[in-house]
Order: C-alpha cells, then sequence, then structure tokens
C-alpha cells in the first residue's frame, strides 16, 4: 500500500493541509465542469438556432467567472501542497535530530554517518514530494472520477459508465508494475548508499590513496560501482517509462471508448448536441488526476523506501534506563570487564582494573589488544558491555551521557580541532574561560610564543587545523583539554607520531595533572610509562601483568621483553644519529 499511516500520524499536521489541497482541487474541478457545462449548452442552442445575444454574455461571464475561481484554486491548492511539505521536513528533520541526540555518541555503533546524512537530506526531500503532491493527488483521484460520473450521468448515463468503469484499470496497471518496481527500487536505493559510501571514503582518504598510488585501482573499484549504478538507474528509468506508457494507453483508450459511447448515443438521439459536446471535452478529465498519480507513483515509492529508513533510524533501540548524574568522582573500577564489537569474537575478555584519583596509570600492549576499546567504553562510546565498570559508586551504563562528559576528557592521537579561530577552539573546552586562563593553559603547553608570533587568540585555524604542525595541533588539544578541567583524563596514545620536543611538553602536563586528577595514558612507547603508578599489561584483551615500572622488570615477563626490545631500538637510533 502506497500510504504509509505511521508516517501520516508521524506528521499530523499534514493532514489538515492535505485535505484543503484536495477540496481546492476539487473546487476547481467544479468550476471547470460548470465552464464545460455553460459553453456546450451555447454551442448547442448555437445549433439548434435558439442562441439569443443574452446566452452569449451570460456564457461569458460564467466562463470567465470559472476561469477565476480556478485561479485562486490552483494557487490555493499548490501553497497548501508547499505548507504540508514544509511541516513534513521540519518534523521529520527534528525528528531525526533528536533521535541522534538521544542515541549520544555511541549512535555509530548502529548506523553509518553517510546513511544518516543521506536520509535526514535527501530521504526527507523525498518525502516532501510524497506529501505535498502524491497524497492530495491520491485522493483527488478519486473524488474527481466520481465526481464527473455524478454530473455527467444526468446528461448520458451510459457514456459516464464507461468512462467511470474504465478509471479503475489506471491503478490496477499500476498494482502490476510495483510488485517488481519495488524489489528494483530497494536494489536501487542499496547501490546508491554504497556508491555514496565509497566515494566519500575515498575522498577523505585521496591522499593516502595518492601516497600508495592507489588512487588509480580505486578509480577503477569506483567506476565498476558506477556502472553497476548506471545500469540499475537505467532499469529504473525504463521501468518508469514503460508505465507511464502503459498508462497512457489505458487513459486515453478509456476516453476515446467514452467519446465513442457518448457519439453513439448522440445519433441513437439519446443525447443532445450540448450533452454529447460535454461527455467529449470532460471525458479525458476523468483519467487525468489518475493518469498524474500514476506519474507521482515512482515519488511514491522512492518516498516509502526513504520512510522505511528513517523509521528505520527511528526506530533504533534507545537506552531508555533511568540516567544519573556524576557528582564530581574519579575513582574508576572494572570488574570482569568484557566486550565485543560483533558476535563471536571478543576483544576484551574479562578485565579487571583500577583508576584511582590523583593516581597516574598507564595501559600498554602490542596494537591490537584492546586498549582503545577500553577508552571508548570508558567515553560511553561502545554499548553493550559486560561485567562492571563504576565510576564511584554509579554503573558506568546508568551514567548521563553529558555528565559522564563533564567527568572524563578523552584525547586521541588526533585531536579534532575545527575551522575557526584558537580561541573559539579553546572556548569549546570551557565556554566561561577567559584569556587569561587561555593563557596559561596556552603557556603550560608551549604554545605561548608562537601563537604570540601569529595573531594570539584570534590565531585562525584552517580546517582540520592544517596549518599547524601535528605536535601544534596536538599540544593545543591539549590545551582545550585542561580548560575542560574534568576528574579523569584518557590520554590514548596522544603522542604518537609527534616531535620529541612536543611529546615532551605534553608528558610534562601529564605528570603534572596526574597530581590532582585520575589520569590514564594508553601508550605503546613504553619510555613515557616508566613513572606511571601502576602499569597494566594488555595482551590479547587480558590483563596479563600489572605493577610499577620496577616491578615489572623484575617479573621478567612480557612488558620485560617489551621494553628492552623498544629500549634497545632507540639506542639504536642513538648510536645511528
Ligand atoms: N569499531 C570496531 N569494530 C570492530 N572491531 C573493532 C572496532 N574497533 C576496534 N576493533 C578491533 O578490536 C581490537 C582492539 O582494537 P583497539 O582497542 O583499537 O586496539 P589498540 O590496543 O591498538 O588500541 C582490534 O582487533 C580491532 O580490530
Ligand atoms: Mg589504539
Amino acid at each position: 500500500m502506497m500510504i504509509n499511516k505511521r508516517l501520516i500520524s508521524t506528521v499530523k499536521e499534514s493532514k489538515k493541509y492535505i485535505a484543503g489541497n484536495v477540496i481546492f482541487q476539487w473546487c476547481s474541478l467544479l468550476a471547470n465542469i460548470s465552464m464545460m457545462a455553460v459553453i456546450t449548452q451555447l454551442l448547442g442552442k448555437i445549433y439548434m438556432g435558439t442562441a439569443q445575444s443574452g446566452d452569449i454574455i451570460f456564457t461569458g461571464i460564467g466562463a470567465l467567472l470559472a476561469i477565476g475561481i480556478r485561479f485562486v484554486c490552483t494557487y490555493l491548492s499548490s501553497k497548501m501542497g508547499y505548507l504540508s511539505s514544509k511541516a513534513v521536513k521540519k518534523t521529520l528533520r527534528e525528528k531525526i535530530y533528536s533521535k541522534l541526540l538521544r542515541l549520544g555518541s555511541a549512535y555509530s555503533n548502529d548506523v553509518k554517518t553517510s546513511e544518516v546524512v543521506q536520509v535526514a537530506v535527501e530521504g526527507v526531500e523525498q518525502l516532501e514530494t510524497y506529501f505535498g503532491a502524491y497524497l492530495p493527488q491520491f485522493f483527488y483521484s478519486m473524488i474527481a472520477p466520481i465526481t464527473l460520473f455524478v454530473v455527467l450521468s444526468f446528461v448520458n448515463f451510459p457514456s459516464a459508465l464507461v468512462l467511470l468503469v474504465c478509471v479503475p484499470l489506471i491503478p490496477v496497471a499500476i498494482a502490476a508494475v510495483q510488485t517488481w518496481a519495488k524489489k528494483l527500487l530497494s536494489k536501487y536505493w542499496g547501490q546508491y548508499t554504497a556508491l555514496g559510501d565509497t566515494f566519500l571514503e575515498n575522498l577523505q582518504g585521496l591522499t593516502t590513496l595518492k601516497v600508495y598510488q592507489a588512487d588509480e585501482r580505486k578509480q577503477l573499484e569506483m567506476n565498476e560501482e558506477a556502472e553497476k549504478f548506471r545500469k540499475i538507474t537505467m532499469k529504473v528509468l525504463t521501468m518508469q517509462l514503460n508505465s507511464i506508457t502503459i498508462m497512457d494507453l489505458i487513459a486515453y483508450g478509456g476516453a476515446a471508448l467514452g467519446v465513442i459511447m457518448a457519439v453513439t448515443q448522440f445519433s441513437a438521439g439519446h443525447v443532445g448536441l450540448g450533452g454529447c459536446l460535454l461527455i467529449i471535452l470532460l471525458a479525458a478529465d476523468f483519467f487525468i488526476p489518475m493518469r498524474l498519480l500514476g506519474s507521482f507513483f515512482h515519488i511514491a515509492m522512492n518516498g516509502m523506501a526513504a520512510c522505511d529508513k528513517i523509521f528505520k533510524l527511528l526506530d533504533l533501540e534507545e537506552d531508555n534506563t533511568e540516567k544519573v548524574k556524576l557528582e564530581n568522582s574519579g575513582d574508576i573500577v572494572c570488574k570482569n570487564l568484557s566486550f565485543s564489537y560483533e558476535k563471536d569474537r571478543e576483544i576484551l575478555k574479562g578485565i579487571d582494573m583500577s583508576f584511582k584519583k590523583g593516581s597516574f596509570t598507564a595501559i600498554v600492549g602490542e596494537s591490537g589488544c584492546g586498549k582503545s576499546t577500553i577508552a571508548s567504553l570508558l567515553m560511553g562510546r561502545n554499548k553493550g558491555y559486560s561485567g562492571s565498570v563504576k565510576i564511584g559508586d554509579t554503573e558506568l551504563s546508568n551514567i548521563e551521557e553529558k555528565s559522564l562528559m563533564n567527568t572524563i576528557t578523552y584525547i586521541g592521537h588526533n585531536s579534532y580541532l575545527f575551522k575557526g579561530t584558537v580561541r573559539e577552539n579553546l572556548l569549546m573546552g570551557n565556554p566561561e574561560s577567559d584569556d587569561k586562563a587561555m593563557w596559561e593553559v596556552l603557556r603550560k603547553t608551549n604554545l605561548e610564543s608562537f601563537l604570540k608570533s601569529e595573531k594570539g587568540l584570534d590565531t585562525k585555524l584552517a580546517e582540520k587545523a592544517s596549518n599547524l604542525s601535528g605536535g601544534q595541533c596536538q599540544r593545543l588539544a591539549l590545551a582545550r583539554a585542561l580548560l575542560h578541567n574534568t576528574p579523569v583524563y584518557i590520554f590514548d596514545e596522544a603522542t604518537s607520531n609527534i616531535d620529541v620536543e612536543s611529546e615532551n611538553d605534553i608528558m610534562e602536563q601529564i605528570y603534572c595533572l596526574a597530581k590532582t586528577k585520575t589520569v590514564i595514558l594508553i601508550s605503546h612507547r613504553l619510555a613515557n610509562v616508566e613513572d606511571a603508578d601502576n602499569i597494566y599489561v594488555l595482551e590479547d584483551g587480558k590483563v596479563s601483568e600489572m605493577g610499577n615500572h620496577q616491578e615489572l622488570l623484575k617479573k621478567k615477563g612480557h612488558y620485560a621483553k617489551l621494553w628492552k626490545s623498544q629500549r634497545d631500538l632507540e639506542n639504536l637510533g642513538g648510536d645511528a644519529a
């Protein structure tokens, strides 16, 4: 069925606009019928030789009046269409937006960003035409033939009946097309989002592709996908064209049948010339609304496909448990914590860890052992863990997102800086900070002299801060994090891939923070964790060793081995230099 009740009840406002739209179209139809009636009556009288000058004036006035009414009605019905489109866009986008807010930062567990963008922009656009054009047409295309039938049955019943009976053939044809059109369209949409995905990814990674000279191969891949998309688009267009041809055949064939019937009745003397002409002139009007509905049908199909996607998004399960606010708490305890992104592949396998306020804890381990997974779990980005994670006395999954964000600050290896000024970026950390506070953190992160040589706090950053060096970016990100002033800080490889001076500056601030805050440092470089109060060594999702640097060295286990090999490597580098 091409009317989705849930969709309409989602946008309740649109009902009155749709009704208004239909009513004005109907009034316009009545005006048209009246105009045709007076004109054909006049023609009939002229034919009979009984026309008087009064008749002509009456017909002229009537026709003008009808034209005026039609003009106003057309304007009003398109205005209604516009109003309902507006209501639809506004309502649906608001719903999608607030849904995303409710899903919170974990939304990407369930949907892809590109899909959200497509649904919110294009999907909603599709529904705009669905509400503005298709739905009113749906009702009007039923009312119009019935109205015409009622009027014309007084003129000549058999002709009116023939016309009315032919009209339903159009929806029958549509239904026949629909069954396979639906499959085709869902394939089309799938192809479309897939292409969009690859395109976005390749565009974002273009520099990397160039570096590895993989751009050509990727281009070939994309060409292939684009070709697939072209083929399916052509199929969709062919389908649409064919179904339009079928509908035209039915519409004009039906009108022709009605006309033949009217002429036959006229020659048999069952209807006058005026009546016969009226039927001939209005025959096409039986079919035009339904025919138009047929061409809107594809809009409806697209709308339905988009609607499914929107509801899929709106129906994503939300975490409805009562959320609790956190009171300035810096102690974190994980007990038997397990987590997996996908079924049957556990990443964290029963981890026990604790992070104390005012302590400096490190998590080390080889790449892929699950360090970042722990960090995103703590940030509430990974839902559905088992075991327990308590911040203060509260279980992580019960903590309201906002207060979690006010408790933990995460600094990754490539922090996002926004296009704008340094001040704007710093204010994100804490909207209340004044210039003095900002310069203080900039001094701590050793950015003071650099920025003073530029335009100070008003120094402009390009998109993704591409006009700063990697080390400067990370130091600025740290400055912003310092302003945020939360009880817990997580540094996840925050000093990878940057220059040694910046790394030292950042490490110094981390030690300083650890005096008063809970600091969790994730690093694969063991030199950075030597001074930590406690070090967890992670191996394949499990804690294999723990203790401070000296204790771990004595154990002569995994940590000692890693440390030795890294030291040898760095000394080697030192010797060579
Ligand atoms: N979003 C994700 N979906 C599926 N698997 C993931 C995802 N993120 C990480 N993983 C997998 O989890 C494992 C641990 O990753 P991660 O915690 O990032 O390791 P690291 O210790 O290097 O930070 C890896 O095997 C990785 O493939
Ligand atoms: Mg990592």
